[in-house]
C-alpha cells in the first residue's frame, strides 16, 4: 500500500478506536503473526484492538471502502492457522479481546449474553457465580475467546453430554463486511424466522463477517461428579465400555477421553509428570466422568459398580476411581498434559478427523496398519473424545531426520492418509478445530463440487470484495 495512502488508512482507523488500539510497531505486532503451532507467519499492516460493536462496525467500513483484508483473532489458539494472516494481502488483525464484557445473565431464562471477546474461562466462571454450568470445556479454555469458539463450532470434552459449540449458541451479533450489523441476540429456544443466519457464522472461521456478541445456554450447575480411569486391552473393549456405560448412566455420562498407551507413556515422561494412579500400562485407557445436579446422587458408588462389573465382564482389566477432588483433577492433569507431552516428543502433526463412534476400531486399526506401512519412521499416537468419534490420530516425527527433508510434504502425505480412512469409513477430515489455511486444499479435494459451488456463493453473498480471512475455508 502507499505509505500515504497507508497514513491516512491508519489515521481514520486511530480516530475510530483510538490512537493506543491501533498497534504498528513491529515487535508489538509480532505475536499476532503467528499461529499457535508456530507452522504459520503472516504480515499485517496493523493490529486494530476494538471496544464494542459500534467500533467493529466502523473500522470494517474503512477496510471495505479501502479494500483491505480483515482477519478476526480471538485467543490465537486455533489450531489450523486461521487467525494468522497470510503474506500477500494487506490486511489488518482485528484482535477481539477488549471487548470482554458479560452483558447480562438470565438465570431463568438459563442464558447468558456475551461479547465474542470473553474468554471462555471467565464465560464459565460468570455461569458458575449464577449457580449455572456453561459447559464448553477446552484445554485452551484460559486463553481462548468465546467469539473463536464459535467462528471454529468448538468441541472438547463435554460434547458427549452438551454437543459442540453450534447447540450452546442460541442468539449471535455479527459485523459484515462493508460495516453493517446483524443483530440476531435473541434468548430463544424456538426461533423459526426464516434461514437461521447465526448457524452460517457458527464455524464461519472469520470468513463471513466478525462475531461481537452471543447469546449462550446454561445448564444446571453439577453437584455431584464421579471420575475413574479404566485400562483397556483392545479398542474394542473401549467402545464396548463406552456403550455399557452409556446404557447404564444415560445422560450422567459427560466424558470418555481415550489415551493409548504410547500417549500415556509420552505425559509420563513429561519432567513435572503428573500423578499415575495406575498399576500397570495397557494398550488404551479410559478417563470416565460422571455428573449429576443433584447433591445426593451416589455417582462414586455408581461408577464403582459399573466398574466393577466392567472388570468381572472381562472388558477393562484395570479400574480406579478418584477418591477425592485432588485425584479427580490429577485424573484431567493427564489428560490436558498431551499437547505439551507431545510437542517435546518431536515435530508432532494433529489431525483431527471423526468417524461414526462404531467404526472407531476400524479407523484406530486402518491408520495404523497404513502408517506402519507407508511411514515406519513416524510414532502414531491416540487420543481423543472417543464418545463423539473423534480421536486425534497424533503423528510424531523425529526433529532433525534426513529422512524428512520437506516437512510440510511429508506432513500433507500423512495427512491425506489419515483423512482417506477416515472419509472411506463415512466420517469427516475436520471434526472440532476447523479449516483454517491448513486444511483448505484437502476440503476442496474432499467435498463434493455442488457443495463447494453452494458454500462459495455464500461466501460471495455476505463479503463480495473477498476481503474477510483470506485464504481460509473457501
Ligand atoms: P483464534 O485462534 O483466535 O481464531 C480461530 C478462528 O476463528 C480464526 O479463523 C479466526 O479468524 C476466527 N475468529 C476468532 N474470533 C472471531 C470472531 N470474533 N469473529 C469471527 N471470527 C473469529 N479445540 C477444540 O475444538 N477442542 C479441543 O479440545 C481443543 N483443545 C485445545 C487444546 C489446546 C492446548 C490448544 C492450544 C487448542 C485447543 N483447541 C481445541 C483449539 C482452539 O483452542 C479452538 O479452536 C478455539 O475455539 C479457538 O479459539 P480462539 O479464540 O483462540 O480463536
Ligand atoms: C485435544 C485438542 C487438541 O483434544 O483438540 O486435546
Ligand atoms: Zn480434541
Amino acid at each position: 500500500m502507499d505509505k500515504n495512502l497507508l497514513d491516512d488508512f491508519l489515521l481514520q482507523l486511530k480516530a475510530a478506536v483510538g490512537d493506543a488500539h491501533v498497534i504498528t510497531h513491529a515487535s508489538d505486532v509480532e505475536p499476532y503473526l503467528v499461529d499457535e503451532e508456530r507452522r504459520y507467519q503472516g504480515h499485517a499492516l496493523c493490529v486494530v484492538r476494538p471496544a464494542n460493536t459500534a467500533e467493529v462496525s466502523r473500522v470494517l467500513a474503512l477496510c471495505y471502502e479501502a479494500g483491505i483484508a480483515v482477519v478476526p483473532q480471538g485467543g490465537n489458539t486455533g489450531l489450523c492457522g486461521g487467525a494468522t494472516p497470510v503474506t500477500d494481502t494487506d490486511a489488518i488483525v482485528l484482535a477481539l479481546g477488549r471487548m470482554n464484557k458479560i452483558r447480562s445473565v438470565d438465570p431463568l431464562n438459563n442464558t447468558m449474553a456475551v461479547d465474542a471477546g470473553c474468554v471462555l474461562a471467565a464465560i464459565q466462571a460468570a455461569a458458575a457465580a449464577a449457580d449455572r454450568l456453561f459447559p464448553m470445556s477446552l484445554g485452551s479454555e484460559g486463553s481462548c475467546q468465546i467469539g473463536g469458539n464459535i467462528a471454529t463450532n468448538a468441541g472438547g470434552t463435554a460434547v458427549l453430554r452438551y454437543g459442540p459449540m453450534r447447540d450452546l449458541v442460541l442468539g449471535i451479533e455479527a459485523v459484515l463486511p462493508d460495516g453493517r450489523v446483524i443483530d440476531a441476540m435473541r434468548a430463544l429456544r424456538k426461533d423459526n424466522t426464516g434461514y437461521a443466519l447465526k448457524h452460517l457464522f457458527i464455524g464461519s472461521e472469520g470468513t463471513l463477517g466478525v462475531i461481537t456478541g452471543a447469546v449462550l445456554q446454561l445448564f444446571a450447575k453439577p453437584r455431584s461428579e464421579a471420575v475413574g480411569l479404566a485400562g483397556l486391552n483392545d479398542i474394542d473393549a473401549a467402545l464396548q465400555l463406552l456403550h455399557d456405560i452409556q446404557g447404564r448412566a444415560g445422560h450422567r455420562l459427560t466424558n470418555f477421553e481415550l489415551l493409548s498407551a504410547a500417549q500415556y507413556e509420552l505425559v509420563m515422561a513429561l519432567p513435572r509428570k503428573p500423578d499415575d494412579p495406575l498399576s500397570a500400562r495397557h494398550p488404551w485407557t479410559a478417563i470416565v466422568e460422571l455428573t449429576d445436579p443433584d447433591p445426593a446422587a451416589s455417582l462414586d458408588d455408581e461408577l464403582a459398580t459399573l466398574l466393577y462389573d466392567a472388570m468381572e465382564q472381562g472388558v477393562i482389566t484395570e479400574g480406579i476411581l478418584a477418591t477425592s477432588q485432588a485425584q479427580a483433577r490429577q485424573i484431567w492433569e493427564i489428560r490436558h498434559s498431551v499437547t505439551e507431552a507431545n510437542h517435546r516428543a518431536g515435530r508432532s502433526l494433529s489431525h483431527d478427523t471423526s468417524v461414526p463412534v462404531s467404526r472407531i476400531p476400524d479407523f484406530v486399526r486402518e491408520v495404523e496398519q497404513q502408517m506402519a506401512e507407508r511411514f515406519p519412521i513416524a510414532r502414531l499416537i491416540f487420543v481423543g473424545h472417543a464418545g463423539d468419534g473423534n480421536i486425534h490420530a497424533e503423528v510424531i516425527l523425529p526433529r532433525d531426520s534426513a529422512e524428512v527433508k520437506d516437512l510440510e510434504q511429508v506432513a500433507a502425505r500423512i495427512n491425506h492418509t489419515i483423512s482417506e480412512v477416515a472419509v472411506s469409513l463415512g466420517g469427516s477430515i475436520s471434526a472440532e478445530h476447523g479449516i483454517g489455511r491448513l486444511r483448505r486444499a484437502e476440503l476442496h479435494a474432499w467435498l463434493n463440487p455442488t457443495d463447494l459451488e453452494l458454500m462459495r456463493g455464500i461466501k460471495t453473498l455476505f463479503d463480495p470484495k473477498g476481503l474477510m480471512n483470506p485464504g481460509v475455508i473457501v
